[in-house]
């Protein structure tokens, strides 16, 4: 069994790959969030960071490339290839309107025959083994059968299956059965995504390869508690809270880590029994000397949850 960490865009930025690296163990591969490249190949400094192979050094992490013209994803792939990537994943699954509407991520599975076209040519001339990450369907499941012959064609790295129509979003239950029809019927790896969040849930599904997303964002030991390692323990949450601050500190402005360490405790709270004011003086702080302070008493203070999961906002 492989296990991999997902992609989360706005969470796990080379920064936090590098810093769950060295904390926790258990990961085979980091996908890296997507990249949407401009027709100039002009790239922000914050995705240079993120790309850079010096960022990434000793993890081990797969670029991912979110796009809709061939050329332009061919283009990418040279790039990657020339900055040492080993691999290349293709983001067929990102449901987010803004992506869709552009006919990018899932929005390539409302056409098929022009996702063929697309396909036969960057499988045909990519310089780079191309993973795949998708979902079962745009509208409807209906569509599935016809994906699954579509995808069968292509000599995939590796698949990865998100079994959530676009339209489903994070909602509803997945269909594992499309996911066990992949993985009988395909010539290559397929790797199963999609609500594991606590360990024995992920236990359940070893006999396959895993990818894991909001699980290990709130719970960064799951994996390497799945491969029999240590468990998540406060001290360990709290180490690994403030080597990320530390890092983040480093590298960007104040009030931009005290943004994102709200994010990145949205998930990691979850796993913690917290007093209800610590938590509110936590939400409150918005500069880092509050932030610090409220973050270094939520590990004093709080208790593992017992039943540590992801909870998505509305429950
Ligand atoms: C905040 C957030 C950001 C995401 N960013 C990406 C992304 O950049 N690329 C991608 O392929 N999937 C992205 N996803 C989808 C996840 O990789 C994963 O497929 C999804 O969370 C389901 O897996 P899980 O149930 O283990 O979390 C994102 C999901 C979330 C919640």
């Amino acid at each position: 069994m492989q296990i991999y960490f997902a992609p989360l865009e706005g969470l796990t930025d080379a920064i936090y790959r590098r810093v769950h690296h060295a904390t926790f163990g258990g990961i085979d591969k980091y996908f890296m969030p997507f990249i949407s490249p401009s027709s100039s190949l002009s790239f922000t400094s914050r995705q240079q960071a993120d790309m850079a192979p010096s960022e990434n050094a000793g993890v081990p992490a797969v670029p991912q490339i979110l796009c809709k013209d061939a050329g332009l994803f061919l283009e990418m792939a040279k790039l990657l290839r020339d900055a040492g990537y080993a691999e290349v994943n293709l983001n067929l699954g990102c449901p987010s309107g803004t992506v869709t509407a552009k006919g990018k991520g899932a929005g390539m599975l409302k056409d098929p025959d022009a996702l063929a076209c697309f396909l036969d040519e960057i499988f045909a001339q990519s310089p780079l083994p191309v993973s795949l990450k998708t979902r079962c369907g745009y509208d409807s499941p209906d569509e599935w059968p016809g994906l699954l012959n579509l995808f069968l064609r292509y000599p995939v790295h590796e698949w990865i299956l998100h079994p959530r129509t676009c339209r489903e979003f994070y909602g509803g239950a997945p269909h594992r059965e499309f996911f066990l029809e992949a993985a009988v019927k395909a010539p290559f790896p397929v790797v199963y995504n999609g609500d594991l969040f606590r360990a024995s849930e992920c236990l359940e599904m070893k006999r396959f390869s895993l990818m894991l997303g909001r699980g290990l964002a709130v719970n960064p030991a799951l994996a390497q508690d799945v491969r029999g390692g240590d468990g998540l323990t406060v001290d360990s949450l709290g180490l690994f809270h403030d080597r990320l601050y530390r890092e983040y500190l480093k590298w960007w402005p104040e009030h931009a880590v005290v943004g994102r360490m709200h994010g990145v405790m949205y998930y990691l709270m979850q796993a913690l029994n917290c007093p209800a004011p610590l938590r509110r003086a936590l939400k409150k702080s918005s500069d880092a000397e509050h932030y610090s302070e409220a973050a270094r008493r939520v590990f004093a203070e709080s208790t593992l949850a017992q039943d540590i999961h992801f909870t998505p906002p509305s429950e």
